[in-house]
Order: C-alpha cells, then structure tokens, then sequence
C-alpha cells in the first residue's frame, strides 16, 4: 500500500460518499491497515515492532487526512446549501389576480341599490317554475297567444323532483315544469306569501328558446318589480320609473311610456329612458297596473291553502326589464352573447 497516494485519495475525495468508501477501505473491519494490523502477530518480534510503529504512524495520517476532507466536504456542502436557499428579502411579493364582479352583477347591484333607496326588499324566485306561476296565473292560459312569444324549455320532472309553492307546498299538479321565461312569476309567488302593501324588485335569470344571434341569448337576466296596496296608480309607476332614469342617466334622466299590451297588466305600457349624454330614448321593458285577474287568482290560491283573500279592491303596479340590454345600450356592446362566453378580455373591461 502506498500511504502518499492513498492520502492523496483523500484529499481528493469529491464527496463524503466516497470519503467514506475510502475509510472503509483502509480502517473498516476489512480494512488494509486493519488485516495489516492483524496480521503482525505472524512476523519475527524484531520485524513485528518496526512494522507495528509504521501501520500505527500510516493508520493516524489516514486518520487526520480523513477527518480534515470530511470537513472541508461538509463546509463546501452548506455553503453550496447557503448559496442555494438564499432568500432576497427585497423582492416584491406575487402579485394576486385580483376577481372582480361579472358585469351583469354589477349593473344588477347598481338597479337593485337605486330600489333599496326607494324602499324596495329583494326577493329571489326559483328558475325551474310550474306552469300556473309562469303563465296561468298570469292570466296567459294555455290557448294565449302571448305564450308564443316565449316559446320555452319544458322540463321533465321525476321523482324524487318537486316543484315548490310559494307556501312550500308541492305543486306538481300546476301543469308543466319550465325553465322560467321571465321573472313575473314571482309576483304570483309573493303575493300568495304575504298580505299586502308592499314593495319588491325580483333579480333573476331567465330562459326562452331563442335562436341565438347579437342581439337575442337563450338565457338573459331581467329584474321585475311589484308595488301592492291601496290606491296605487299609474302615477307611482311612473314616478319610479323616473326615479330609475335619474339614478342611471343623471338628473337629466327621464322616462316615457308608451301603450303596449302584456296580458298581466292593464293598462300596459313600455318604457324608455333619456339618455342625456348621449341624447337618445332606451326602451328597456313594460310595464303597467297589476291586472285584476292576478288579484283574483292570488286570492283563489290563497283560499285553496286556507289563507284569507286579501287583494280585493287592491291597487298595484309592475315592471319588467332586460338587464344586458341595459348594459348594452350605455356601453355599447355589439353582441349580447359576450355576456356568457367567459372571455376575459371582454370581462375585464367592466369590473
Ligand atoms: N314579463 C315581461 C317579459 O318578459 C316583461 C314585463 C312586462 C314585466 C310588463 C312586467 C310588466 O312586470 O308589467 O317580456
């Protein structure tokens, strides 16, 4: 064995893996200086005393050298570690994607605040709507030719699915399940619930089978409006309306109405606002006087689930609107399917 180049060997030794390797090679159990070590027993005591004293002088030099590699390869280690996990504490930090509100929420909040301020609640119907709430009890029976103008989805209900009254009733029995074509069932529903005066604004999606193109979506949101009690007239629809105008066009603001017919109101109207920035007229929906036969109706329901009849002699008024086409007309957007296509880019505009 040569002791120089065996300590070379260690000097050299680029990892503690094979430091260690070379340890087991000279002092392991198995060791060359270890079986050397052995195996003086078998040489002349003369021989023997020499060769003892030189294995002992090689066994500490291998030692030592040993014991310095391994800390220099240790040292090297963490500083490569050190270098490696270094943290620069004046980096910025990650910037969050910042959400934002989808732009129909944002102009649902801004038409459902300018209510809250007028006295408005908010209440929410169900999309899935029996036929009574959606049509019948708004005075569109089966054979109504209004009904063609929301041609709908039919949805086929099975059990375990129920459609709910507004009294948590089941109500499978109310004719078809449909995907509600607007909001104006809820009126229905709210008037069964509660005994008037009130005043309330329904946000809500809605669905028509539509071929759909830049101006027309199989599903829309609107938000429709109800105020009930006595002596209601024309005059507090109109006054609301223009309240809205103001809210949303400035005080320029103002509305028209023209007369229309819709089946649950009379009489019925459509109205516009002014924009004055821009000075044009927005038809954005009807409206009208709750018409008598929704009372009667209320009544009747009500009386079947042994509630007292509360509309007679009431007085009330109605809106209904299209919420992207109000976005649409201020912001001038080409195609009203942007609304749900989740492209970014046209999103991000608006939040
Ligand atoms: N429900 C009607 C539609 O979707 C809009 C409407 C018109 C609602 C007149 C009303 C109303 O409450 O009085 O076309």
């Amino acid at each position: 064995m040569d002791l120089n180049q065996a300590l070379e060997q260690i000097g050299k030794a680029p990892t503690l893996e094979h430091l260690q390797a070379l340890k087991v090679q000279y002092l392991g159990k198995n060791g060359q200086i270890t079986q050397a070590l052995k195996s003086l027993g078998q040489l002349p005591p003369e021989a023997r005393r020499e060769r003892g004293q030189e294995l002992n002088t090689w066994k500490k030099a291998l030692e030592e050298a040993l014991q310095t590699r391994e800390k220099e390869l240790r040292q090297e280690a963490l500083k490569a570690q050190l270098e490696r996990e270094t943290l620069d504490v004046s980096l910025p930090g990650y910037a969050f994607p910042a959400g934002g509100l989808h732009l129909t929420s944002l102009i649902l909040g801004e038409l459902v605040n300018l209510f809250r301020r007028l006295g408005f609640s908010v209440v929410e119907g169900p999309e899935v709507e029996s036929e009574f709430f959606n049509f019948d009890a708004l005075n569109m029976p089966e054979w109504h030719p209004a009904r063609d103008m929301q041609d709908t989805f039919w949805v086929d209900l099975k059990p375990p699915f129920t459609l709910q009254g507004p009294l948590g009733e089941t109500v499978n029995d109310l004719g078809g399940a449909v995907l509600r074509t607007h909001t104006s069932g809820m009126q229905i529903r709210y008037m069964i619930q509660h005994t008037p005066p009130f005043r309330i604004v329904v946000p809500g999606r809605v669905f028509r089978y539509e071929q759909t193109d830049a101006s027309h979506e199989a599903m829309f949101y609107q938000l429709e409006g109800l105020v009930v009690g006595p002596n209601i007239t024309m005059a507090d629809l109109k006054g609301a309306i223009h309240e809205l105008a103001r809210g949303l066009f400035g005080k320029e603001g103002k509305a028209r109405f023209q007369p229309t017919y819709f089946p649950f109101v009379e009489p019925g109207a459509q109205f516009a606002m002014w924009w004055p920035e821009r000075g044009k007229w927005l038809e954005l929906g009807g409206a009208g006087m709750v018409h008598p036969y929704l009372f009667r109706a209320v009544d009747d329901y009500r009386a079947r689930q042994g509630l007292p009849r509360v509309y007679e002699g009431m007085t009330g008024w109605a809106f209904g609107m299209g919420v992207e086409r109000l976005a649409i007309l201020r912001y001038g957007i080409p195609d009203i399917r942007y609304f749900y296509q989740n492209r970014l880019s046209f999103l991000r505009q608006f939040r």
